[in-house]
């Protein structure tokens, strides 16, 4: 079954709900995802969107707080179209009813996360992203020019004279579907499931960037990974992630003899930003050699519980009381700062491509996303990737970068080494790119990435319609830039901490580098 539309959107997320809004009215736009339409890092989403709202905020103070988290690589332009167009964009959700939190005078309440200087942080107790996944698809499926295609993967961007003319799909009962456009944005989410420990949902497979990187786009930051640091790391628990906003509202990391640690590793305490908490949490646990605590017994536990229902209902999943109980935390892959490079309209290196949301690098986040940033990028970047889609194709203005061109090499007949699954491929990328990475551990990281890349595409052709075959694909494709990219950036900065070269060196490497692949 072939399918037309004049725009498609892949992705159900923020970024792809709000882009699809803003193309409706200039044509008939196809909406792809691969599970359930509000399955999605979107409908999960905990502590909230940031904006600066308050009345000791301002966009210049949000835009410094980034930079600061940025760790010297945000693009000034990105963070300025972010922290002015925020608001405009926040309080168009407040005017469509998005049920945030208020305080008495009806203003929204703001909530704090760690490296923001001000509370600036919208929310709906804690469970932001359901909310606002529930508000942009009610308009979403009441708009008779968007239409969905749910269960639907996209499997491989199709290029017509260089241009992307849309994509070719599996369907959930495996048949195929090539669905043409005259412009596409990827708008598919992050890649934390490329790691073993992660909060993102299963749908967070990167396919996004292993499909523009084999289309020939340019891909950029890939080795800027966030790991969260207070996720519930209980003996056969979930890795269900434990909110910033907890520590916003007061809550501690202690060690096993109940110390609060985190001074003793940054002077911002438990509010420093998430790449210093966590290598914070590793060494702790390291020199201890006992688990590492978030503490919230201290705080008036009825508060605790109405504030934070959806966290406390986990805890008590896994026999914990939030409010009562310290609870074990480590750190796990939660945000990918790199992605899809494009320009301030969301527009790629490859035409009529575009990308929007955790997918896209547009540099606004640089080496270390600030809390509650993410739900805002996708809002404001999708909403300009809509109107940047309804115009003539021109090309995208990137922002410099060293680009590195690698030729795709064609796959061999026979394959070295067998198919991996996906947990093969998360293990690796678990011990070997984590949070504390060295050399000779990326080294075997990339031999052993490599055999299974040929590996796969060598079956490729007998597995085209197999999904669990194209999700352990994907992964090992972006499994295999992140590597690269952490490999070829000898500092440490930021979501990139290299045990070997642990000081930012800004003689060489205050720079972004983007990754292409030609044909060989
Ligand atoms: P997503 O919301 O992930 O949507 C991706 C969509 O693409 C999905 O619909 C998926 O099915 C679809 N898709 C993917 N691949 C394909 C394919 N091949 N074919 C078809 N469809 C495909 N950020 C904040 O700012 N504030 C927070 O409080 C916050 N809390 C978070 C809590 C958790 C547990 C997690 C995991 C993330 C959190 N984040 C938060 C990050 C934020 O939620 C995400 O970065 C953001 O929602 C990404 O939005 P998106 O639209 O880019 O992608
Ligand atoms: C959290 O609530 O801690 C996650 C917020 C985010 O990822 O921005």
């Amino acid at each position: 079954m072939d399918v037309r539309g004049d725009f498609l959107v892949i992705g159900s997320g923020i970024a792809g709900l709000r882009a699809a809004l803003s193309l409706a009215g200039s044509g008939d736009v196809i909406v792809l995802t691969k599970a359930d339409p509000t399955e999605s890092s979107t409908g999960y989403a905990q502590g909230g969107i940031a904006a600066a709202l308050g009345p000791d905020d301002s966009p210049d103070l949000h835009a410094r707080d980034m930079v600061a988290a940025g760790d010297g690589l945000c693009d000034p332009d990105a963070v300025d179209v972010l922290v002015r167009e925020g608001p405009k964009y926040v309080v168009e959700l407040l005017a469509w009813g998005a049920g945030f939190d208020r305080e008495t005078d009806g203003s929204p309440a703001l909530a704090r996360e760690a490296a923001h200087s001000v509370r600036r942080v919208l929310h709906a107790r804690d469970a932001t992203g359901r909310e606002i996944g529930r508000l942009l698809w009610s308009r979403v499926a009441a708009n008779p020019r968007i239409r969905v295609l749910q269960d639907t993967l996209a499997v491989e961007l199709v290029l017509s004279g260089g241009a992307c003319a849309g994509a070719r799909c599996v369907s959930g009962s495996g048949g195929a579907t090539t669905v043409t456009a005259a412009r596409t944005l990827l708008a598919t989410g992050g890649a934390g499931q490329v790691f073993r420990d992660t909060t993102n949902p299963s749908i967070a497979t990167g396919d996004g960037i292993a499909m523009a990187s084999v289309a020939g786009a340019r891909v950029c930051d890939l080795e800027f990974i966030q790991f969260h640091p207070t996720v519930l790391s209980g003996e056969g628990a979930p890795r269900f992630l434990l909110s910033e906003a907890l520590r916003g509202e007061g809550g501690r990391l202690v060690n096993a003899t109940g110390e609060p640690f985190m001074t003793r590793y940054e002077p911002a305490g438990d509010l420093a930003s998430r790449d210093l908490v966590s290598r914070a949490i590793v060494r702790e646990i390291q020199k201890t050699g006992a688990p590492v605590y978030l503490s919230m017994a201290h705080l008036d536990h009825d508060f605790v519980r109405q504030r934070f229902p959806t966290i406390a209902q986990a805890c008590a999943q896994a026999g914990l009381d939030l409010a009562a109980d310290r609870i074990p935390v480590s750190p796990a892959a939660h945000y990918v700062m790199g992605g899809v490079e494009t320009d301030l309209d969301g527009r790629t290196s490859v035409d009529a491509l575009f990308a929007a949301g955790e997918v896209a690098c547009t540099g606004a986040h640089g080496a270390n996303r600030l809390a509650s940033n993410s739900l805002l990028e996708g809002l404001v970047f999708g909403a300009r990737a809509g109107e940047a889609m309804k115009q003539p194709v021109c090309a995208a203005r990137l922002r410099s970068a060293d680009v590195v061109s690698r030729p795709r090499v064609a796959a061999p007949r026979a394959a070295s080494i067998g198919l991996p699954s996906a947990d093969d491929v998360r293990g690796v990328m678990w011990r070997h790119c984590g949070l504390l990475r060295q050399r000779g551990g990326m080294e075997q990281a990339i031999v052993r990435l490599e055999a299974w890349d040929a590996a796969m595409r060598g079956a490729g052709a007998s597995k085209a319609m197999d999904q669990e075959f194209r999700r352990v694909s994907s992964i090992v494709t972006v499994g295999l830039l992140i590597a690269r990219a952490a490999l070829r950036r000898e500092e440490s900065r930021g979501g990139h901490f290299r045990t070997d070269f642990p000081d930012r060196d800004d003689i060489l490497w205050r720079r972004h580098v983007s990754d292409m692949l030609t044909r060989a």
